[in-house]
């Protein structure tokens, strides 16, 4: 169990804590995983006082958490909870929070406050908590949570690590990506480092390219209007793809503390080939959704999403080359892909091995045969495996792909959200799987120099319809006709192959 602390969440009305914060901390609660006496603090406009946020948890945590919502939990959990209304842009808020936090010690000195707000009040609220003597560390310790994005771009970056060190040390800030703290990706590592059989094949001579792919057949529901200022490439491969790379391609690390993980992942994200802005068609494709069917409902494209200027360049799909250049990883590309209104929800990582240096039989008309692949599913299915090239049984001399699984949860082990381990890790002062600012700094380098050239007029944007695997042109980024991207984790070439 973790040593007690207050949790202050700012934004405790919205998305995110309703949806990700607080049922990962009932969850915690539920498992006995938080000391009894931890309490949270939960900040907003729109509910007047306590018990109308509390009621109105109450009924979204019912449909939230696993298990249904349990009467005992629950009670426990609300006498562990408060809220306090105030506008964050008010600064006598501040003072009035640190006169609640100080006195009638109703809470515990060490504290995290959670930034669970739009990135455009970060610099100031932590201002605020500053001047108002709550990041004084002269009682406890004080740690802050930043969600992504940090940043929209390098510039913006910089001007905003630049504010937040005027107040914290970095080792007080906790930038999070809860892609990290889901268990396949913890897995990895685990899989890299905890086993000597991979490590000789993990490289450029046995592995010919590697995919991370995050495909999702949602739209951008009700939030058009932010998602027009981010697009696929910042939402989702400056954060999370550009970190599993970092996962799949690290060094081992001299030991699993915080700073030694942060060193083998920023050599990666440098030696990631800089991307000249002439060269970005070479490298990346953007598309966006039009009307089509998902899973059987038909559903308008993007430019007619509510909050969409009808004639938006905001890409919703972007797949994209890199190479990194050190001497592991030397010709192995690494595609990234990512899209709304996909086929299906899938984040997977498939890693393509090279085919055999000769033809399994000369005489054969086949020309691609199948490649071993392993397959790291992300979600919705968690697993590991390797398809390998078996012979089918009969007495023709045939082959088909099989797998060798090495999933690592049995069936009756339940799927932790990542938010209920980064949460605890928060409190447990474990930075190993949160973002230093130097990543972030490298991720926007590399992405940087693409989201520069598509904002050029006449740059090439692609439709796709709703509920395919986005757009055709993606393709071209193989440069070889036997190399496709692999959808899902069913096996390919499965068929018997006649030899
Ligand atoms: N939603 C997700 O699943 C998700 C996932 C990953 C990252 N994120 C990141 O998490 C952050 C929050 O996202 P969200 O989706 O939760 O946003 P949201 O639904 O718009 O919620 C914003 C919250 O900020 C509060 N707020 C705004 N201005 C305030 C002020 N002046 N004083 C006090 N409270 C104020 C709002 O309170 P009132 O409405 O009560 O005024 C609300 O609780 C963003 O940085 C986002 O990028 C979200």
């Amino acid at each position: 169990m973790t040593d007690p602390c207050t949790f202050v969440i700012f934004g405790a009305t919205g998305d995110l804590a309703r949806n990700k914060l607080l049922p990962a901390l009932y969850h915690l609660d539920a498992a006995g995983r938080l000391h009894p006496d931890t309490r949270i603090l939960a900040n907003g406009r729109r509910h007047p006082d306590r018990d109308i946020w509390l009621a109105e948890i109450r009924s979204h945590l019912a449909g939230a958490v696993r298990g249904g919502l349990s009467d005992e939990v629950f009670a426990r959990f609300a006498a562990r909870t408060d809220y306090m209304r105030g506008d964050l842009r008010d600064t006598t808020f501040y003072d009035t929070l640190y006169r609640k936090l100080s006195d009638n010690n109703d809470f515990p000195a060490d504290l995290a406050f959670y930034m669970a707000l739009s990135p455009a009040e970060y610099a100031d609220v932590i201002s605020n908590l500053d001047r108002a003597k709550l990041l004084d560390e002269n009682r406890g310790w004080r740690r802050v949570v930043i969600e992504k994005p940090f940043g929209s771009d390098l510039k913006s970056a910089r001007v905003l690590q630049q504010r937040l060190a005027a107040h914290l040390r970095e080792e007080q800030i906790f930038r999070i990506d809860h892609y990290l703290g889901k268990e396949t990706v913890r897995n990895i590592l685990v899989f890299r480092f905890g086993n000597v059989l991979m490590e000789p094949l993990w490289n450029r001579n046995t592995i010919d390219h590697i995919q991370i792919i995050h495909a999702e057949p949602q739209g951008i529901g009700g939030r058009g209007a932010t998602y027009e200022k981010s697009g696929a490439m910042s939402d989702m491969i400056q954060s999370h793809l550009l970190q599993l790379l970092t996962f799949v391609a690290m060094e081992s690390p001299v030991s699993m503390a915080a700073d030694a993980i942060h060193a083998e992942k920023l050599k990666v994200l440098k030696s990631i080939r800089p991307i000249p802005s002439d060269k970005v068609r070479d490298v990346a494709v953007r598309g966006q959704y039009d009307a089509g069917t998902v899973s059987g409902n038909a559903v308008i494209g993007y430019r007619d999403e509510e909050g969409v200027a009808g004639n938006s360049h905001t890409e919703t799909f972007c797949a994209l080359k890199l190479h990194i250049d050190n001497w592991r990883w030397a010709g192995v590309p690494f595609l990234l892909r990512t899209g709304k209104r996909m086929t299906q929800k899938q984040a997977l990582v498939a890693i393509c091995f090279k085919q055999p240096p000769q033809q399994f039989f000369r005489a054969s008309h086949v020309h691609c045969e199948a490649s071993n692949w392993l397959l790291i599913g992300i979600q919705p299915h968690e697993c590991m495996r390797l398809e390998m090239t078996v012979k089918a049984p009969g007495e023709a001399l045939a082959t088909r792909q099989t797998g060798l699984d090495a999933s690592f949860r049995r069936a009756d082990e339940i799927v932790n959200d990542a938010y209920e381990e980064l949460l605890l890790d928060i409190i447990r002062n474990d930075r190993s799987l949160f973002l230093s600012y130097e990543e972030v700094e490298q991720a926007w380098r590399i992405v940087d120099p693409i989201q520069q050239a598509w904002s050029r007029p006449g740059e090439d944007l692609h439709a796709y319809k709703a509920g395919s695997w986005g757009p055709t042109e993606a393709d071209r980024l193989f440069d070889d006709p036997c190399r496709f991207w692999r959808n899902t984790l069913e096996p390919c070439g499965c068929g018997i192959k006649q030899l």
